[in-house]
């Protein structure tokens, strides 16, 4: 059966190609998930690719992951550095957790260092653009396999 790897977006990553493009490239979310798309059915897998500005519909998503997906990739925005109950909810859910940031964060400001979902994370593509989504496909495809 095709694994199924759930990539979860934070806040504010709906406003990707014009928020700060600098910082975060020209590539809209539509962009990163058509990438996405590519890259997995390449390495064999399904993705459902969904982004919420709300943290409770995340803690949900979160929650019933580990029924239809096989690991989380995770960006989880600014509430990466904020949120406990997104740590909490990912510590429930015994499947892989890839952490993504298109920016080094710990090139940035000193609150952005601090990643609560790093405490549940296998590990963390940051300061690739979005082509650390890609590279978290391949890790997590190795991971599962
Ligand atoms: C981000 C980094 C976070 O600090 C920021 O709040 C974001 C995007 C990134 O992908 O680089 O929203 O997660």
């Amino acid at each position: 059966m095709v694994k199924c790897i759930l990539i979860l977006n934070g806040p504010n990553l709906n406003m990707l190609g014009t928020r700060e493009p600098e910082l975060y490239g020209e590539q809209t979310l539509d962009d990163i998930k058509n990438i996405c798309y590519d890259r997995a059915s390449k390495l064999g897998l399904k993705i459902d690719f969904r982004q919420s500005n709300a943290e409770s519909e995340l803690i949900h998503w979160i929650q019933e992951a580990p029924k239809n997906n096989a690991a989380i990739i995770l960006n989880a925005g600014a509430y990466t550095h904020t949120s406990i109950a997104i740590l909490d909810a990912l510590r429930l859910t015994g499947v892989p957790i890839i952490e993504v940031h298109l920016s080094n964060i710990f090139q940035r400001e000193e609150y952005r260092h601090v990643s609560f979902v790093s405490k549940a994370a296998h590990g963390v593509i940051c300061g690739f653009g979005s082509n650390g989504y890609e590279l978290a496909l391949d890790a997590t495809a190795k991971l599962i396999s």
